[in-house]
């Protein structure tokens, strides 16, 4: 068996070019939209105040400028590989074409990680805030359906409860895989809305509280460490831009709507670029202003920004940070669940899953039978399991395909430089390796527990390829 079996560049751009059973409906403020979409999450909202609070002190502002960087090499590569295979595989079909079946399979399983389980994680802190909002509004979700399988809580009165299922979560995967179902230019316009909402509110903390940073709070910019490895200092900066690359994650999700792409080639970079160049100034300036307002210890709370609109005076936004964090995550699962039909879909279409969850919508042109089952897996999950810490899996899974993509550009430069390139990489010797490298270290910071559960899942992984898809694949059939 040829487990590095591969699809040459010039079958997949043929390929992918010529397929049109997917709607091309997107142009490039689309494509950007849903990469703004997918970033801006609970990961500003929140992890902002986390590690202001715990590993940086003011110098967040510097984690988030460190892994801003390092999400802007990826997506260098990334556009390179987008705008030259323009196929919804994403990073799993760049592998294919240039590692060979047996890593397209392993970034393909990686990227469920992302995908997947990102959209799992992102539904469940939906399902909190909008449990919080109706509080505030006096509407009262009971909590038996709203927390995962046998969670005990305890209600106000101190009376205990056992919960049943995540109600409000699986109401929210359900509604977005219907909506992706329907249509790609349906989803695009309800992801544009949210987009709007949720930047506006950005802009409206930024804009509206700036006048409430006190300089002294900035002093001392990177507080001393407390000899604790990751608690403040350097290394504290440096294991806050671990974490908060959580929030970077999805830019590169506007690759697997290459096939949706009006004209993919020009399109797809701007996307990925833009939309990461665009939260990356937001970022910053949202974790500027938050600790220039807010002493940084205070800010280890769940809801950060909108503790530090209330001490700029702003204690009416509370409830609109609340609801732009409500939008910011819908998109966000949105655009998750978008990405992971479309990897499913491709590599069903390749043979490694099983042929009939390739099969597109006669009258929406969706691949609706992936977009399901990707929806009723991720709703069982997000309605049973509490997935502690599964934001560091999504983080490490999102940055190994951020190692290989890296690697891939290069791989592919030495192997057929004379391929056209619609967008180059600038100075990609330098940028490439600095991608992979920065990635690994980002990796390297995240804790030894999530490397293990990488493990184990990648054992499964094999498990699958071995048993299924690699005698099932395409390219291991005879006329292949
Ligand atoms: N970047 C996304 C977030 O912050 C995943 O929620």
């Amino acid at each position: 068996m040829n487990l590095l079996r591969r699809k040459t560049v010039t079958q997949l751009q043929a390929e992918a070019l010529t397929d049109h059973r997917l709607k091309r409906a997107l142009g490039a403020t689309n494509l950007t939209t849903l990469g703004i979409g997918a970033i801006i999450g609970t990961g500003i909202f929140v992890l902002t105040g986390t590690v202001a609070a715990q590993n940086a002190g003011p110098a967040v502002v510097l984690s988030f400028v460190l892994s801003g960087v390092a999400s802007i090499f990826a997506a260098l590569c990334y556009s390179e590989f987008a705008s030259l295979v323009p196929m919804a595989g994403s990073a799993y079909t760049y592998g294919y074409a240039t590692l060979g079946e047996l890593f397209a399979w392993i970034i393909g399983w990686d990227l469920i990680l992302e995908y997947a389980l990102g959209a799992v994680t992102v539904s469940i802190g939906w399902s909190g805030y909008v449990v919080s909002f109706f509080h505030d509004i006096g509407i009262h979700i009971p909590a038996q359906l709203s927390a995962a399988r046998g969670t005990l809580i305890t209600l106000a009165d101190g009376t205990q409860v056992t919960a049943i299922f995540n109600l409000p979560a699986v109401i929210i995967i359900g509604i977005i895989t219907l909506l992706l179902v329907i249509g790609i230019r349906e989803s695009a316009t309800v992801n544009n809305i949210i987009v709007f909402v949720k930047v506006a509110v950005v802009l409206l903390f930024i804009f509206g509280a700036a006048h409430a940073v006190n300089s002294a709070n900035w002093h001392p910019f990177i507080p001393p460490s407390t000899g604790v490895r990751g608690q403040f200092g350097w290394s504290g900066v440096m294991q806050g831009a671990g974490i908060v690359f959580f929030a970077y994650i999805g830019f590169d999700a506007v690759s697997t709507a290459a096939q949706e792409a009006k004209n993919p080639q020009r399109d797809m970079p701007i996307g990925i670029i833009g939309s990461l160049l665009i939260c990356t100034v937001l970022y910053i300036a949202v974790s500027a202003v938050a600790t220039g307002i807010v002493p940084y210890l205070q800010l280890d709370v769940p809801d950060p920004i909108a503790v530090a609109a209330d001490h700029a005076g702003l204690g009416w936004m509370a409830a609109l940070i609340k609801l732009g964090a409500i939008a910011g995550l819908s998109s966000v699962i949105l655009v998750m669940l978008l990405g992971q039909s479309r990897i499913f879909w491709t590599m069903a279409d390749d043979g490694l899953l099983p042929p009939f969850v390739s099969k597109v919508h006669p009258k929406f042109r969706t691949p609706w039978i992936t977009t399901i089952l990707t929806g009723i897996v991720v709703a069982v999950f997000a309605a049973l399991f509490t997935v502690r810490e599964a934001g560091s899996l999504v983080s490490i899974g999102t940055l190994l395909a951020f190692v290989i993509v890296s690697i891939g550009v290069l791989v592919l430069r030495l192997r057929e430089p004379e391929l056209p390139r619609t967008f180059k990489t600038p100075a990609v010797w330098v940028v490439a390796p600095l991608g992979a490298l920065s990635a690994l270290y980002l990796m390297i910071s995240l804790p030894w527990r999530t490397w293990e559960r990488l493990i184990i899942w990648f054992v499964i992984g094999m498990f699958i390829y071995f048993l299924y898809s690699a005698r099932r694949s395409k390219l291991a059939q005879p006329r292949n």
